[in-house]
């Protein structure tokens, strides 16, 4: 395992954006896993700004997402497609039909998994995925458990996790219960894996995932197994590590 100190999170976006960007270059057909949430929203901006420069080229990129919400449709803008597409996929030359994510609109939740394994599969796996990492230690929606999850799966949202939605949404009705997400599985097989962490918050759990024992409890623990993982983590993230 590396770990790339960064001093704040635009240098850590500065720098996973660079190490997404040598992935493109050294192979431009990879296949990237892609993540939602505030951790990488800044990685992609960069990844714009390089494309929009001439430097980077999507056009035979494809990308598999870790995870969706059960019931949004791809233009509700609190669906992960909407995401992607607002913060990335929008502003590159990537090709839109290359571009997955679990199908929210799906009602059949192991119709919805098994075609989501069967596209990782089709694709080849996956070169490199991005990883944010949750307060609790969960990695796509692989919350902490008595058991790993293998594949893509769907999970009933905890009560704290809808309760933080809810914000996002007209009324808490509207917060979806479920969510497709990638397994520990899926992820353990990536090639490479890149996680982003930043914030004083994040310090704790980056600790524990980081020399803490490997347990279901904390899902990123996981990644102490695996031979290719490269943290990038702002000062304040590593600051209960010496
Ligand atoms: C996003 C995802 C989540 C987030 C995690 C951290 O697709 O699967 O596991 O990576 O919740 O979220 P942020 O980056 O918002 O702190």
């Amino acid at each position: 395992m590396v770990i790339y100190k960064a001093k704040d999170y635009q240098d850590m976006s500065r720098k996973a954006a660079n190490i997404i960007s040598a992935q493109i270059i050294m192979k431009p057909n990879c296949v990237l896993g892609l993540a939602t949430g505030s951790s990488p929203v800044g990685t992609y901006k960069q990844l714009i700004e390089w494309y929009k420069k001439g430097d980077l080229d999507f056009s035979q990129v494809t990308s598999v997402n870790l995870d969706e919400y059960k019931g949004l449709s791809p233009e509700n803008d609190q669906s992960y497609r909407y995401f992607m597409n607002t913060n990335l996929f929008d502003h590159v030359n990537i090709d839109k039909t290359r571009t997955f994510v679990p199908n929210g609109l799906e009602a059949d939740s192991d119709k919805a998994c098994s075609e989501y394994n069967e596209i990782i599969r089709k694709q080849g796996g996956v070169d490199l995925q991005l990883l944010g990492l949750g307060h609790n230690g969960h990695i796509g929606f692989n919350e902490p458990g008595a058991a790993f999850e293998k594949e893509t799966h769907c999970v009933d949202l905890t009560e704290s996790t809808i309760e933080a939605n809810k914000r996002f949404f007209e009324s808490e009705d509207d917060v979806p219960r479920q969510a497709y997400t990638m397994g520990i599985k899926n992820i353990m097989q990536a090639k490479k894996i890149l996680v982003v962490v930043s914030g004083e918050d994040k310090s704790d759990i980056l600790k524990e995932v980081l020399y803490g024992p490997i347990t279901p409890e904390v899902p990123a623990s996981i990644l102490q197994l695996h031979n290719d993982v490269t943290i990038v983590a702002d000062e304040a993230a590593l600051s209960k590590i010496d």
